[in-house]
């Protein structure tokens, strides 16, 4: 590899041939400012190159230290730390301040993070009657995603984004109440009481009692059912530039208060080519019904009119190692739940598209929401609560790319450009001469 000549950094040596023009543009960190493109013009006048990427396939919208994926490699870090490590040796609040401090905490640290967000589990007593107005058979995604927007105006001072110690409680409050959020609207749509924080239980335990607690004085879940939850949550803490991290960073960049950034992301994982893909596998290996279906609906999803929910993935072409650790949790909890008959179809699904050409060729591997939904089910959670319990799991990432975007001086409100298809300076007919 060599450098320019000219600038000796690595380049670029563009030249545009409908001006016989050469230009140098400099590679940093492997990429190409777009900035950089547009200086190249087909004469006075005239727009400078824009690039067009639909979906960002190819596009760097920020720089970022938090997550590290390699896509061919199967290697997912959170601040420089294996996933695998941090699945099997850390904890979902551990790995939360990790993710928004940039380093594991002292003891002290880790005692004041988790004093501060058990007490701050509360939501406003007003949240209840919102939460009412909704139909008894809303989508608990729907109610999130309003609960969280809701919050912005209970929290004023989250406007002052610019403000240390205000982006901090935010950030506290929005981790701490995100989960009793999620079990009132899980409670309403069950038509069940709604049940308040229990203050002496961890993070995810007391999320169980919200959720699960009847008459009983005190709920107390299966300690491997509470370990297996808190690991899907940190599996689930953070994916880089994600559709949905993307939309609370572009939201966030309008600097309106982090509670409607997220509420973006709430929206964009609801998605079932997002976070809605968990739900989706359920209700798909539930519609395969049997291994005997599972021949026919490969069919369709060869023939374009299925498509294999939980498989693919715009970064991953090898194996989703989130997938992996989910699949080897199926176990511990199955051990405890009993075996999800549904199980059986979704390795054969696996062991099809492993050797399938057309996976193969697509290389279409299972990632994280293909085993997640059958843990979910056994852990008694309607499909409808699974995205629910991955956007709890993703709001520490997307707070922390908040976070790094508010404190970025190279970011800017996002404002892409088009290619304009439409028409131009037609003339207007008003009505009455138009329907004459
Ligand atoms: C998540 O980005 C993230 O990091 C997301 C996430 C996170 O942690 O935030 O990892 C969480 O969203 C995981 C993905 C969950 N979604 C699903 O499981 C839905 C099913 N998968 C897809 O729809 C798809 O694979 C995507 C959306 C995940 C990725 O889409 P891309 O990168 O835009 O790929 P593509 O749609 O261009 O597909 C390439 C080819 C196409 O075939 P051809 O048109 O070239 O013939 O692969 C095919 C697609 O039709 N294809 C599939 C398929 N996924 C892609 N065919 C069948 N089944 C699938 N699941």
């Amino acid at each position: 590899m060599t450098d320019s000549p000219a600038t000796g950094v690595p380049s670029l040596t563009v030249r545009d041939n409908r001006t016989g023009q050469e230009y140098e543009v400099p590679i940093v960190d492997g990429a190409v400012r777009a900035a950089d493109l547009g200086a190249i013009r087909a004469g006075e006048g005239t727009q400078g190159l824009a690039v067009y990427d639909p979906g960002f396939v190819n596009t760097a919208s920020c720089r970022s230290s938090i997550t590290y994926i390699d896509g061919d490699k199967g290697v997912l870090e959170y601040r420089g730390y294996p996933i695998e490590e941090l699945a099997e040796r850390s904890t979902f609040l551990e790995v939360a301040f990790l993710l928004i401090n940039g380093h594991l905490p002292s003891k002290a640290e880790y005692e004041e993070w988790v004093y501060h967000i058990t007490y701050h589990t509360f939501v406003h007593e007003n949240v209840k009657n919102f939460v009412e107005g909704f139909r008894y058979d809303a989508h608990p995604m729907g109610m999130l995603m309003a609960s969280v927007g809701a919050l912005s105006t209970f929290y004023p001072d989250a406007r002052n984004i610019t403000d240390a110690h205000s982006r901090e409680i935010q950030i506290i409050r929005m981790i701490a109440k995100m989960p009793t959020l999620g079990a009132w609207a899980f409670r309403h749509a069950q038509g069940k009481p709604y049940v308040y924080p229990d203050n002496d239980l961890g993070y995810t335990a007391n999320f169980l009692s919200m959720l699960f607690k009847m008459s009983e004085q005190k709920y107390v879940a299966d300690e491997r059912l509470v370990r297996a939850l808190d690991v899907l949550f940190i599996l689930h803490a953070d994916h880089e530039q994600n559709c949905s991290t993307n939309a609370v960073r572009s939201v966030g960049s309008s600097q309106v208060d982090p509670y409607s950034a997220v509420a973006a992301g709430i929206a964009a994982l609801y998605g079932p080519l997002h976070g809605g893909a968990n739900e989706a596998v359920l209700r798909m290996l539930r519609r395969i019904g049997s291994m005997d279906n599972i021949p026919a609906f490969i069919e369709g999803v060869k023939s374009g009119n299925e498509r294999l929910m939980g498989f693919g993935h715009r970064v991953y072409k090898n194996h989703d190692p989130r997938a992996r650790i989910i699949k080897k949790a199926c176990d511990d909890v199955f051990e405890v739940t009993g075996l999800n008959p549904l199980l059986k179809i979704a390795h054969e699904l696996e062991t099809i598209a492993l050797e399938d050409e057309y996976f193969v060729s697509r290389r279409l591997y299972p990632n994280v929401d293909f085993y997640s939904g059958l843990i979910y089910e056994a852990l008694q959670f309607p499909p409808e609560m699974f995205t629910v319990l991955f956007a709890i799991g993703r709001t520490p990432g997307w707070l922390a790319q908040w976070l790094e975007l508010v404190q970025d001086k190279e970011q800017k409100i996002a404002r892409p450009k088009q290619i304009y298809t439409g028409q131009r300076t037609v003339e207007f007919v008003p009505a009455p001469e138009r329907w004459a």
